[in-house]
């Protein structure tokens, strides 16, 4: 399903509307060039989740975590060059323990339930590809 996400109230939007439609646990990867709008996405999906405190990006940190009711997890794997460098993280246990995991430049080191392809072109669209019924 491709999305225009021309203007910030389109990609606010379709982050509330994922949001709500979500399974109980399940792992969303974000892939795009820079400043496609991969944080800006996290950050409206992440509040429309109930997160109350401030969503920063987690480029420097690696990885996020926040708890509501759930156990949310916001990483972006941009500066991490090997598989190695998961487990010191501790990324087992979050996959094991996390409701919902956000993941910005996943490589190819996470399996997605529902990934998100964002590009800026002529105009601002993405690209959702899930096996789930997602009702958009
Ligand atoms: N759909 C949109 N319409 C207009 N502006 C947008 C949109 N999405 C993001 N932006 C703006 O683009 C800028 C970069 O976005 P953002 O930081 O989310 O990119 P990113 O993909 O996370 O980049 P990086 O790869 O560096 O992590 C921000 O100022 C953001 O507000
Ligand atoms: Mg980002």
């Amino acid at each position: 399903m491709i999305i225009d996400v021309s203007d910030i109230a389109a990609l606010k939007e379709f982050s509330i509307k994922l949001a709500n439609n979500l399974p109980s646990k399940c792992i969303i990867t974000l892939e795009g060039n820079l400043g496609v709008g991969k944080t800006a996405f996290s950050q409206f999906f992440l509040k429309a989740l109930g997160v109350k405190s401030h969503v920063i990006s987690p480029s420097y940190m690696i990885v996020n975590e926040y708890y509501t009711d759930q156990y949310i997890v916001h990483a972006d794997f941009y500066r991490l060059n090997c598989e190695d460098n998961l487990d010191l993280l501790g990324w087992d246990i979050m996959l094991e323990k996390a409701d919902i995991i956000v993941v910005e430049w996943p490589k190819s080191l996470v399996k997605a339930d529902i990934q998100i392809k964002m590009v800026l072109g002529e105009k601002r669209t993405l690209e959702l590809i899930t096996d789930y019924k997602l009702n958009l």
